[in-house]
């Protein structure tokens, strides 16, 4: 809103400074049909973040920064507060009744909350960039939410979760930075939240967050350049002729949040390593595809867009992710299809 423009009716009905619990309530109202229960899965959502803010802060001090082996070759190194945040996040939606099933990255399978008469499952990664947690660095929670389509009043199905990224009603991400903020969007506008923890809640802080059209920053992992494909090197060999800053934190939420803001783009392409790409579809590119769209970026893997790419079979399929302010990604993918 300009200094001079008039309050726009949402401006008047949610002012910044406005509880998230209001937040959630007024928007329901202007949806006649809504039943309340995606609102009360957003309530329990917060819930789960605002217990992870408390076992985030004291980490160091309670052994959930120690790190927990990894199983298999195909999974990093984890935090015993990866596990927690699993937990606790799935508690949280498995006492709240309105979600049917959970796909965790903490867990192979999708996990049956036993409320089949809930209508939504929820795709979250509870605890993305921990392995940098012993050094204070932020860290989040990606969630993604969709309306079930297997049959009401009995278990989900996999094909819940492999509706494409187009069908989420609702995603977001929780910050733990120097500050907290909860950001989501059920596809009206991206909305950012700001907890207060002297009162233990989210306030309105960011009612319209939109990505600058373009910016002056860089986010990967240089370390992984002899292995980046032709194009990802060409593009960030402009990037660096153009003077770009390069800020990388090696957390998605972090990397994103702060370009969400300043503009600039974050690459994670295919690599020796990960050759698909290293993020997960369903619980961290979908979601956050989904948010820089409504928020007026882009987010590709490549050639195509993030919320086009077709899920397999697999739950925790990777792919690439370049994700930012329009044109930069749109440069980003023109290099990418020469
Ligand atoms: O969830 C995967 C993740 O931890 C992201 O949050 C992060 O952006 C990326 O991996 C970091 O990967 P790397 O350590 O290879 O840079």
């Amino acid at each position: 809103m300009s200094p001079t423009s008039p309050p726009s009716h949402d401006d008047l009905a949610t002012p910044v400074g406005t509880t998230l619990e209001r937040y959630i309530m007024r928007k329901q109202a202007e949806f006649p049909f809504a039943t309340g229960e995606l609102s009360q899965l957003l309530r329990d959502i917060a819930l789960a973040s605002k217990i992870m803010v408390r076992e985030v802060s004291r980490a160091g001090l309670s052994g959930l920064a120690e790190v927990v082996a990894p199983e298999g070759q195909d999974t990093p190194p984890r935090h015993r507060l990866g596990e927690e945040a699993h937990v606790r996040f799935v508690r949280a939606l498995t006492n709240g009744r309105e979600c049917c099933a959970i796909l965790s990255e903490a867990s192979a399978d999708m996990i049956d909350t036993g409320n089949h008469d809930g209508r939504y499952v929820v795709a979250l990664n509870p605890m993305n960039g921990s392995v940098s947690l012993d050094f204070n660095v932020s860290t989040g929670t990606i969630f993604s939410i969709y309306r079930r389509v297997s049959r009401y009043g009995g278990p989900a199905r996999v094909e819940d979760f492999l509706q494409g990224g187009r069908a989420q009603v609702a995603a977001g991400y929780i910050l733990y930075g120097s500050s907290v903020m909860l950001v989501y969007t059920t596809g009206h506008g991206v909305a950012g939240f700001t907890y207060e923890p002297s009162l233990g809640e989210f306030f309105l802080s960011h009612p319209k967050l939109t990505i600058p059209a373009t910016g002056e920053v860089f986010s990967c992992n240089e370390g992984n350049w002899f292995d980046f494909p032709d194009f990802a090197r060409a593009f960030l060999t402009t990037c660096k002729e153009r003077r770009m800053a390069a800020r990388y934190v090696g957390s998605l939420a972090a990397d994103y949040h702060r370009n969400l803001f300043t503009g600039g783009i974050y690459l994670y392409p295919p690599t020796g390593q990960w050759p698909s790409g290293k993020l997960r579809l369903l619980y961290e590119c979908y979601p956050i595809a989904f948010i820089s769209e409504q928020a007026g970026g882009v987010a590709v893997t490549g050639a195509e867009e993030v919320l086009d790419v077709r899920p397999t079979a697999d739950l925790h399929q990777r792919v690439p992710l370049f994700v930012g302010s329009a044109e930069l990604v749109r440069e980003l993918q023109s290099v990418a299809t020469a």
